[in-house]
């Protein structure tokens, strides 16, 4: 990558006649073409996306209900515009013209995920729904033809609706049928699929949407609930690894890892105290998933502080279930690369012990946490633009976890739709993240391999509905036809997957 030019190797010193000023020209030509600021060749684009998110067809030919379309019919209350995903991008009948927007892009791969209830309507894998298959078959099929990689992860939040009655994540029953449907994954398509994603996102399954996978109400017990289903999460991901490495690597030779979000906490200040407090933010916010899978066990500052808190509430042990030993070794290591998705990052600082009241990973994180009202934001009011940022949690993986291959799986911006196709906004953002990604593989030496947009298309945001739009081609959600229009990003993307070089 880097192109060191050495002056006496390449005799340029050896020239008598050579004037001195001629010679101050080249040394400034070779200084100024020392570094090439590109993507490394092998580097892969990608853009993402997720079942629930674009393809609608929420019934269509079969298809089980999952806990989003229960939320979305009976509950959209807990949805800012009201709206569901029961149509979305209608990418269940336009998949063709979304493969045709990717190629557009000129991208490398793509990232989508597979409706579990597409496959297997009841959740468990007694019955395979073959057209919810051919749906698949046929998406993976077209992108291969057209010289797309497909990146397929297996869970992004639409867990069969049968599993919420028994607690969503938090019940250990989860395990055993996410593996089975793991298997019948790669057994499907691990031919052509050599990416895999268990599960995106831990903390949002765990944490933020925690009310909505028990399908509980506001009661639901946080501190409790939150670790059981990290707990489970890990298990669920050791159990499809090693199904895959077991099963499948052999013959399909693909590679498979989780995809965790990962918040950037910086110290307030240089204080010690703050840097711990810091510290303490990046291992509750996701060295909890990470940890045990990249190093052992869950990070000692988290089994500490949950049982300190725990003792203080007058539990008589720890809110934080344990790992037998044989489960740590079994989750250890369950990675081929590290997925990432970063959004955020904020400032963390020192505080008092959170009072003792309703326990959650969030008081037992404790410390203090702010933005700068300076940093530039967007329609997504948890999303600013901190480049700064990525590049310091990049390196904070590549020493904390022994340099593994990563790859950004989302990073994105968000518009309401007044910017419309004059996206400006989204492309700053690009500019900024994607030079400190190549300030990261230049300057810090991380490994990262690639490097995913969110998304290729504007979609279903959760509980933000329609009025948020991360797409690099806006969709309108009020024609039945749901017309696709590339924004200026689409240009912006091109460029950079045409020359490998961000352009300005
Ligand atoms: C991460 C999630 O994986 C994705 O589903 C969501 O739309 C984006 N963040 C933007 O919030």
């Amino acid at each position: 990558m880097k192109k060191k030019i050495n002056l006496v190797e390449s005799n340029l010193l050896n020239v008598n006649d050579m004037s001195e000023k001629f010679l101050l020209i080249l040394v400034f030509l070779g200084f100024s073409n020392a570094i090439e600021w590109k993507f490394p060749a092998d580097f892969k684009f990608g853009v993402a996306t997720s079942a629930y998110q674009i393809e609608g067809g929420w019934n269509a030919d079969g298809k089980g209900t999952s806990i989003w379309d229960t939320l979305g019919h009976n509950r959209s209350i807990l949805v800012k515009d009201r709206s569901n995903g029961d149509i979305a991008c209608n990418s269940y009948n336009k998949w063709e013209e979304d493969v045709q927007m990717v190629k557009n892009l000129g991208v490398d791969t793509y990232r989508f995920s597979l409706a579990w209830t597409r496959i297997l309507p009841e959740g468990y894998a007694t019955r395979v729904n073959q057209p919810g298959v051919d749906y698949y078959n046929k998406l993976i099929n077209k992108l291969i033809e057209n010289g797309i990689e497909p990146v397929v992860t297996l869970y992004h939040w639409d867990l069969p609706q049968v599993f919420s009655a028994l607690g969503g994540w938090t019940n250990p029953v989860i395990v055993l049928h996410f593996a089975n449907y793991a298997r019948k994954a790669f057994e499907l398509f691990g031919d052509r699929v050599k990416t895999w994603i268990t599960i995106n996102e831990p903390r949002l399954i765990c944490e933020e949407y925690k009310g909505l996978v028990g399908d509980v109400t506001e009661n639901f017990p946080l501190g409790i609930s939150e670790y059981l289903c990290a707990q489970n999460v890990l298990k669920a991901h050791a159990e499809a690894y090693h199904i895959y490495d077991r099963e499948f690597r052999k013959t399909q030779n693909g590679k498979i890892s989780i995809t965790v979000d990962m918040t950037w906490s910086e110290p307030a200040t240089n204080n010690s105290e703050d840097i711990k407090a810091a510290e303490q933010n990046l291992q509750f916010d996701f060295g909890i998933y990470t940890n045990p899978i990249f190093n052992f066990d869950y990070p000692k500052i988290v089994i500490d502080r949950v049982a300190r808190r725990s003792k203080m509430e007058n539990f008589t042990q720890s809110r934080l279930p344990q790992f037998t030993t044989a489960e740590k070794l079994k989750i250890r290591g369950t990675y081929d690369f590290l997925g990432i998705n970063h959004y955020v990052t904020m400032y963390s600082k020192a505080a008092n012990e959170p009072p003792i009241t309703k326990p959650s990973v969030k008081t037992d994180a404790g410390g203090e946490r702010f933005r700068d009202e300076k940093w530039k934001g967007c329609a997504a009011n948890w999303i600013k633009l901190v480049p700064w940022g990525l590049r310091n949690l990049l390196k904070w993986i590549k020493i904390n976890y022994r340099n593994p291959e990563i790859i950004i799986t989302e990073n994105g911006y968000a518009d309401d739709g007044t910017e419309v196709l004059e996206d400006d906004g989204r492309i700053e953002y690009y500019q900024g993240y994607l030079n400190a990604t190549l300030q990261a593989i230049i300057e810090d030496e991380v490994n990262v391999k690639g490097y995913m947009a969110w998304s290729l298309m504007d979609n279903y945001e959760w509980t933000h509905g329609y009025e948020l739009r991360f797409g690099l081609y806006h969709v309108n959600f009020t024609d039945p036809n749901r017309t696709r229009t590339p924004k200026k990003s689409v240009k912006f993307f091109k460029n950079l997957t045409n020359t490998k070089t961000i352009p300005n």
